[in-house]
């Protein structure tokens, strides 16, 4: 029988817990603190997070039941995703490695940031809110949290990016198409955003002052609640949804994986895809390698270890974690959605106790889209920028494994399509400009 190419699973096989790796870890997660002075953001929490997002920001319960109206939300965004055998890659490349990817493009709105905004945007409706507010970088999270916004019945308001809000014009009218009210960040809607527009309105923006503008948001308007595409504990719980998948697919094609890979920013998709292999080397002594794929621009898993906090205006508690510094100026880049200056406290831990390897590709970021070019014109399917890390990082891993004669099994995680992203393309490929229409 031919090797199968596409792992397909059944819509009763959508699994029904997220996978918390809390319990797991060798050594117990340092919890958010407060600053040395000023009030108590710890205490500040509740009124900055949707209530059942802080107590599983908190749980150490292993499997978490998803509830049924989430599992529903699941289905109706097209879960399970399939998992590919990149067979033409491989061929093309002539490695002896085999390489598997999951498929999160296959998603409404673009990308895996939708298995937690319709987590969120559920509970957030359970709870009573009228508004969700957030942070943008990539335009990903920030179209998912609308969507899932409309699909509840909430409203959304989004801080975008300045710089990433200048160029991707389809994605804004996408966001708006589910009824978002999308703001360029710095913005003139909220305190922080004002002063630094004021200081300059060309500012190119950072996620962590994205994130502030929404906490400020929803901090005045007591029916409105912040959420967040990554990073957090509960981020990272409800995006294992895709490693759970992996696990069922990679069994049904008797393979296990060596090697996992995916892009990093603030850690959701990476955390999503690895966690639940993860769990494996914690409590079965397994031997899996992971490799976070970043930018040299902000290569936050080779910062510090330390107590930072998640956003500009410090309104955030601190949390431990590898981190650039929570002010630093960063260049933009087309995969922008790794341009944060911090990462995922729980992935942090396990990058410090060394359980994942990082690589981060220079800020041109031409060898990044050479690799991804060499995945469209094999495989076809169109990475994110973003994903276009994984899948460089992937084809590196693939090519060190024919200079080696390894027979490896690497498995990576698409995170998203770039279809909203082709200026990217254009420019970071050289690509012709077609003549302007008449
Ligand atoms: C498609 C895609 N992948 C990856 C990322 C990086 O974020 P994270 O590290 O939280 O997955 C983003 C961020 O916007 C994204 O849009």
């Amino acid at each position: 029988m031919k090797e199968k190419r596409s792992i397909i699973l059944k819509e009763d096989e959508l699994p029904d817990t997220w996978y918390n790796v809390i319990p797991d870890l060798p050594e117990p997660l340092p919890p958010p603190m407060d600053p040395p002075e000023g009030y108590s953001r710890v205490n500040d929490l509740p009124n900055l997070l949707v209530g059942e997002c802080l107590k599983q920001e908190m749980t150490d319960q292993r499997w978490v039941p998803i509830p049924e109206g989430i599992q529903e939300l699941y289905l109706a965004a097209g879960r399970p995703r399939p998992l590919y055998r990149a067979k033409n890659l491989e061929e093309k490349l002539g490695t002896p490695a085999k390489l598997f990817y999951k498929s999160e493009f296959y998603s409404p709105t673009g990308s895996h940031k939708v298995n937690t905004a319709l987590a969120q945007a559920y509970y957030a409706k359970e709870q009573g809110f009228e508004r969700l507010t957030t942070e943008t970088g990539a335009g990903q999270w920030g179209n998912a949290l609308a969507y899932a916004a409309s699909l509840t019945g909430l409203e959304c308001t989004v801080f975008w990016v300045r710089a990433v809000y200048r160029w991707k014009a389809e994605r804004l009218k996408f966001m708006q198409i589910f009824g978002a009210d999308v703001f360029a960040s710095p913005s003139t809607q909220t305190e922080i955003g004002k002063k630094l527009y004021a200081e300059d309105p060309n500012h190119n923006g950072s996620l962590g002052i994205a994130i502030s503008e929404g906490l400020q948001d929803a901090k005045n308007d007591p029916k409105a609640v912040y959420c967040l595409g990554s990073v957090l504990n509960h981020v990272m719980l409800h995006q294992s949804v895709i490693g759970l998948e992996t696990k069922k697919q990679m069994e049904i094609a008797g393979e296990y994986p060596d090697v996992v890979i995916s892009c990093l920013g603030g850690g959701s998709n990476f955390g999503g895809i690895a966690l639940p292999w993860m769990h494996d080397v914690l409590t079965k002594k397994e031997d899996i390698k992971f490799i976070a794929a970043q930018s040299e621009v902000a290569p936050n898993l080779q910062g510090e270890y330390k107590y930072d906090f998640a956003d500009h205006a410090e309104m955030t508690p601190m949390l431990k974690m590898y981190t650039l510094g929570h002010q630093v100026t960063m260049v933009p880049i087309k995969g922008d959605g790794l341009r944060y200056h911090g990462s995922s406290p729980i992935l942090s831990l396990l990058r410090h106790l060394g359980f994942i390897d990082a690589i981060a590709y220079p800020a041109d970021e031409i060898h990044v889209f050479e690799r991804a070019r060499e995945f469209v014109l094999a495989e076809g399917f169109l990475p994110a920028p973003e994903s276009a890390y994984s899948v460089a990082c992937a084809i590196d891993e693939a090519i060190k494994c024919k200079e080696t004669n390894e027979k490896k099994t690497i498995l990576f995680n698409v995170s998203g399509h770039g279809f909203l992203d082709m200026d990217g393309y254009a420019e970071k490929l050289g690509l012709i400009q077609p003549p302007e229409r008449a």
